[in-house]
Order: structure tokens, then sequence, then C-alpha cells
């Protein structure tokens, strides 16, 4: 029999209670003694009331409660065990937007292998994954659980994400993957978590939306709403986005499930009046699982009595989990992700701990490298490591570090050590704390610079202050980070700051002053040593930004693929007055997306293209020759962009249509070659339909967003 039958069958043996059972999502918690359940939520598995429990793991606590749902149950169907895997399980890789800057979509895929191992071998078998939410705003804090600001990037990595999780291994069974939060829910009102979103259905189907649809098309099992409103109508109580788009347009297979407690803040937002209300309209959008409301535990059951919900549409929602739950093989063996033995030989193994130091090697983006600060020389006898992240363990792990352990981590006074010759000494001193106005120690701090050969400063924010409800008004370095740097960077020594950030800092000072700057986000596990490899230079960095600098928290949103407006500065006349600029600063960004350097230089040469004229039909090939010029082999981003010169609509100056990562050694040159095909070019009109029209086109091929080489290109 097939999953859909097997599903029919089992729903006509279900009370309405045990149907609704399946539709709820709880939690269980973490004590210092491991973890556990809230008495209350274990007596409802025990009478068949939940589908599924998150934040459980370990084989032997899912063994626990798996065992009460399959033996104590009158139908005994299986949970599943959510949790969130969000980059990495045990072993922490980068944060996802760090993960993005390493444009190496098969390294993605492998961190996303592991994790999902790692989870599965820990009794997991569904995960909050992937976040694939647009942002243009650095204050919003969740921006370091995505891959930044571009759609397309961000579609690629979104489906790249997904076949990473639900990757099939031999004969084990994958697990279920989560795209989210659906809908723009990173395009929050002035960055503020949870905050108003409002817009046209031309941007969100344009900028917001392909992601998710390209994790769709990747075959995500399941999709989660978002906490905000899109134009008046919150997320999970919203129709035309759950229903009308997702399954009638998207055809979306899989199951819904609802953000913590979102169905209740239907009522805060002021479209219910109660929570009865709220799961009606829930359930009417589209909702099928409700996480940790009890807005269908308590209150489906009665409202299908009184006549206000269909059971067809509790059915419909019922048989979606079901046919996840078989589909994941739980039927046959709902004890199959609880093999103590695979877990010892999954976690934390030394071969997911020397990908993971690469992956942070790979994400490591080079903002500035004066008088080749870095790789840091071999004559270099004494390093001063100074900062407040030089030396936290805790910091490494950024935010959402599911079973991943502090004391696990590599720091980077620890990874120095690891790495530098045993005749250099390494002396560390904090200088400050992230985030207090405390001076603990800036003039040890000045003294130790004095008297070294080399200075580097570990600055940045705390792991903690990205992620959920960690949004920021000001993004520079907090407490009196800024003012130690000023005063090591006096002192005239060599400098290389190595910034540790979940979101694009705000730093011009620092970035005028300082000749090498190094962006780390927050690496995991291995981010001691996977720095420590860029700093020696064992690793070239390659790294590119995904999330645009921006000069002032004034510019936000600040983007690359900004619109042209109706005046633009003239760049031969930057003072001219009724321009589209501020007053008193450039719209330039401190640090534009697509942006890296590397130790090396490459030379790109003129753009050849292969016809200037094209119809329908035929292909774009554009191509440069790119050398790699400097003094080490090195690896680089080459990105191409395109401009619709006249649109229907306005169009954007540049956008992203594709990218190649390629490795060149010292001297070596090398042709690389893009093909485009016409429907790359397709946009929403102004009639909504989708397409691509006659016209003249810009192609950019370069090395960043900012620094391109052009040619134009008609489209008959
Ligand atoms: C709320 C967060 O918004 C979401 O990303 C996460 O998956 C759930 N909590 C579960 O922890």
């Amino acid at each position: 029999m097939d999953f859909e039958s097997k599903a029919d069958s089992l729903l006509k043996l279900m009370t309405l209670e045990e149907k609704v059972g399946q539709m709820c999502l709880y939690t269980s918690d973490w004590d210092v003694t491991g973890p556990s359940i809230n008495r209350g939520y274990e007596e409802l598995i025990r009478a068949g009331r939940v589908g599924a429990i998150f934040n459980a793991y370990t084989t032997e606590y899912v063994r626990s409660l798996q065992k009460i749902a399959v033996e104590e149950t009158r139908l005994g169907i299986p949970l599943l065990f959510g949790y969130d895997v969000i980059h990495g399980h045990r072993t922490i890789f980068p944060i996802p937007l760090g993960q993005s800057a390493s444009w190496d979509t098969a390294s993605i895929r492998k961190s996303e292998q592991i994790a999902a191992a790692e989870a599965m071998s820990q009794g997991i078998n569904w995960v909050f994954t992937p976040m694939v939410d647009i942002a243009r705003d650095p204050r919003w804090g969740r921006v370091s659980e995505g891959s930044g600001e571009d759609t397309w990037l961000g579609s690629i990595i979104s489906a790249t994400r997904v076949k990473g999780l639900q990757h099939r291994e031999h004969d084990y069974p994958s697990l279920l993957a989560c795209v989210k939060h659906f809908a723009a829910y990173g395009a929050a009102q002035a960055g503020r978590d949870y905050h108003t979103v409002d817009m046209s259905e031309r941007s969100l189907r344009e900028w917001y939306l392909p992601p998710y649809k390209s994790a769709i098309d990747a075959g995500v099992a399941t999709l989660m709403t978002s906490f905000n409103e899109i134009s008046g109508v919150p997320s999970t109580a919203n129709q035309w986005l759950l229903t009308d788009l997702l399954r009638n347009e998207w055809k979306f297979k899989g199951f819904v499930v609802s953000d913590y407690t979102a169905i209740e803040e239907i009522i805060k937002h002021g479209v219910a009046k109660d929570l009865a209300e709220a799961g009606r309209l829930a359930l009417k959008a589209g909702v099928d699982m409700d996480m940790q409301d009890e807005a269908y535990q308590h209150h489906l059951a009665g409202l299908v009595q009184k006549g206000d919900v269909n059971e067809a549409d509790i059915d419909r929602s019922v048989k979606r989990i079901l046919i996840a739950k078989y589909k994941l093989g739980l039927f046959d063996d709902p004890y199959l992700y609880c093999n103590p033995e695979r877990e010892r030989a999954t976690l934390l193994t030394a071969e997911h701990r020397s990908f993971a130091r690469k992956f942070v090697s790979q994400s490591c983006v080079l903002l500035k490298n004066e008088n080749q600060t870095l790789p840091l020389p071999a004559s270099i006898k004494s390093v001063a490591l100074i900062g407040p992240l030089g030396d936290s363990k805790v910091d490494m792990l950024g935010n959402w570090s599911a079973a991943g352990r502090a004391e696990e981590c590599v720091t980077l006074l620890e990874g120095l050590g690891n790495n530098l010759p045993e005749s250099t000494s390494i002396k560390y001193v904090k200088g400050c704390e992230i985030d207090s106005e405390k001076n603990d120690n800036i003039d040890d701090a000045v003294r130790l610079a004095a008297s070294s050969d080399y200075v580097i400063l570990a600055l940045g924010e705390g792991g903690y202050m990205s992620g959920e409800a960690s949004s920021r008004s000001e993004i520079g370095l907090p407490g009196l980070q800024e003012e130690l740097a000023l005063a090591v960077l006096k002192t005239g020594k060599p400098v290389a700051v190595v910034l540790f950030n979940g979101r694009p800092l705000s730093i011009p000072k620092l970035d005028s002053l300082a000749p090498a700057i190094l962006v780390t986000w927050f690496g995991g596990t291995e981010a001691g040593n996977g720095i420590a490899d860029v700093l020696t230079g064992k690793y070239n960095p390659s790294g590119k930004l995904t999330m645009t600098f921006p000069l002032s928290v004034g510019q936000i949103p600040v983007f690359y693929n900004e619109k042209s407006t109706g005046r633009p500065i003239d760049p031969s006349q930057p003072d001219e007055k009724y321009k589209s600029k501020y007053l008193d600063i450039p719209n330039a960004p401190l640090y534009p997306f697509g942006y890296g350097l590397s130790y090396t230089t490459f030379e790109y040469s003129p753009i050849a293209i292969n016809d200037t004229v094209f119809r329908e039909g035929e292909v774009i090939i554009a191509s440069v020759d790119i050398k790699n010029t400097g003094k080490h082999d090195g690896e680089e981003i080459v990105q191409l962009y395109v401009r619709d010169l006249i649109g229907d609509v306005t169009r954007p100056l540049k956008e992203l249509k594709g990218f190649q990562k390629i490795m060149l050694t010292k001297g070596q040159a090398t042709k690389v070659t893009f093909t485009l095909t016409l429907d790359e070019l397709a946009y929403y009109h102004q009639d909504m339909h989708y397409g691509w029209d006659p016209g003249e086109f810009e192609l950019f091929i370069g090395t960043s967003s900012d620094d391109t080489r052009k040619v134009t290109f008609t489209v008959r």
C-alpha cells in the first residue's frame, strides 16, 4: 500500500481527539541533569494527544518518549522529534550568514549532511531549518541565520541546504527539513524583530518568496509560518499565503507548522478575539500543526462540534502529518534513530571537526589588508592577542547552538597556540568586556601591544547579540571596544583586526585606522583553528560578503541591487543638490555585497560575449580570462550580474545571475565562462506576468558587485 492509502486507513480508525493530537507539537526541556518533559505533556502523549515533540534529543531520552507513544497509546502512532539544528548539531559550523560568505555550495551541503547525521544519531527526525528569509536590514538580529540580502544566491543556498539535510545515505532514512519563516520575516520594519512587514506583491514575489519556493522545489518536507504580518494579515492566519500560493500555485505537499505560539499571537495582532478564533483562522489559512500553543489541543474538537470547523480540514492536515511519518519509516521502526552505538560513533568525529575547520576558513572575509599586514609574517616572535573575543568559548558557538558545547570550541587564543611555531610567544589581554562600559584593562592591553611585534585585535559582538529577539539600533562595536582598538592602534604596531559578528557591522572609524580587518562571524567548534589557518596564511581567504556592510545605520536599508530612482547622482557632479543622496554621508556603503579580498590578486580581462543580439531560444555566453597575479595560490569567486536598461517596471541597477568559485595557483590563468538563457532575464511586469522583454541589457562580470567589467547586448 502507498503512504497515502496507509494514512487514509489509519485516519479512519482515529477519534477526533486523536486526530487533533497529531496536530500538536510541544517542547521538552533541558535540565542540568539532561532532557526532561513537563508531566502534563507526558500525560498528553500517553493519551494520544501529541503528534510531535521538539527540543528533545539523545537516543535514550527520545526512545523513552517514543515508547510511550508507541506502546501506551491506543493506536501507537510514533512521534516526530524536532530540533533547531541551524548550523550544525554537536559539531557546530559557522553561522549561516558566515557559511553563505563562502559561496561554497559543496561545503554548505556537506555541513548540512553532517548536521543531519549527528542530529539523527541522537533521535531527531525533523529539523527546523533552513531559514531562508532575505534581509536587507542588518539591525535585524536574525540576519545571522540566513544567507544575506540576495534572492538569487539565497535561492541556490536554500535548495542546497534542503538537499544536504534530506540526503539519504545507503538504506538509512533521512530526516524532515523545515523551510522557514514563511514569509518575508526578514523584512521587519526598522529591523525590529517580529515587527510589521508591508510591501507590494511585486516585491514580495520578486525579492522575498523565491528562496522558499526553491526549498519546495528541492523537496523540503515541511514549512514553518512566520510571526510577522504581511500587509495587514498575520502570516499564520494568511489563507492567500498558506493555501492559494503555497498549495494551489506552488503545489507544496508537505505539512505546515506554526512558529512558536504564533497562533496565539494572532490575537495580539488584533485579528482574532480569543484562542479558539485564532485556532480557527490558522487552520482555515492552512496551518497543519500547532507549535506550543494550546489552540488546536483545546479548541479544534469543540469548533468541529459547533460546526465552525470542518472535520475534513482536520483530516487533510492529519493526513499530511501521517504521510510524513510513513515516509520517514517511523511506522516500521519507531526507534530507528535511537541507536546509542551509532550516536557515539557519529557525534563530533575527527572528520567532522576537520571539515568544520576548513569551513571556518572558507567563511572568513578579508575586508582590508594594507601593507600586507596579513598573513602573519614568519619573522614575528611575539604576538599580542587583545580583545574580549580572544578567548571566549561560548561566543564561538553563536546563537542556535543545538547540541554544541562551549567547552568543545577552540578559541582564537587556542587556535593561535595550536598553529603558530612554538618559538612565537603569544600573550593575551582582554582589554574590556564585550558590551560593558567598565574599563577592565585597556592600559594593560596597550602595554602588551607596545612590547609585542604584532597585534591581533579580537573584537565584535557577543554570540548572543544576534539571532532571535536580538535587534540592535546601533551596529558598531559594543561597549568600550572601539576605545580599546584606537588605543592599541596608536602604538603603531602592525595590527590585524579579527571581527566576530552575527551581522554586518558599521565600523567606519575602525576601518579608517586599522590596516587589516578579517570578518570571521561565529565559527563554531573549530573557530579558533580555522581563523588561525587564515591568519597564518595556511588558507588564503576567499569569502565574499553576502550582505552589505553599511557606512552608517542611517543608510539602512542599503543593498547592492537597488533601483536607479528618478534622480540618481551624476558621478561627475557628486555635489549637485536635488539628487537622491544624503547631505552628510555618501550613498555607497562601507563594503558592498560580493566584496572580499585575497592574499593574492586577480586580473580580469575584458568580457567576451558570443553575440550582441539575442533572440528567443538563444543562449548568452560570456567569458573572462582571469589571472592570479599575486604571490599566493588562491580562490576567487567570480560574479555575473545583469541590468535590464528599460523595463515595463523599474529594474535594479545590478542583479546577481551567476557565480563560479575557482582556484588559481600563482601565475595561473583560466577562462571563466557563464551561460545565461533569456528566461533568466524575466521579471514581474505591471500586470504581474513573469517574463522577459526585448531591449537593451548590461552584463557585468567581476570580483565584487561594485568592481566589474561590462558589456551590453540587445534582446530582440
Ligand atoms: C521560534 C523561532 O522563530 C523558530 O525559528 C524556531 O524554529 C522555533 N522558535 C522553535 O524553536
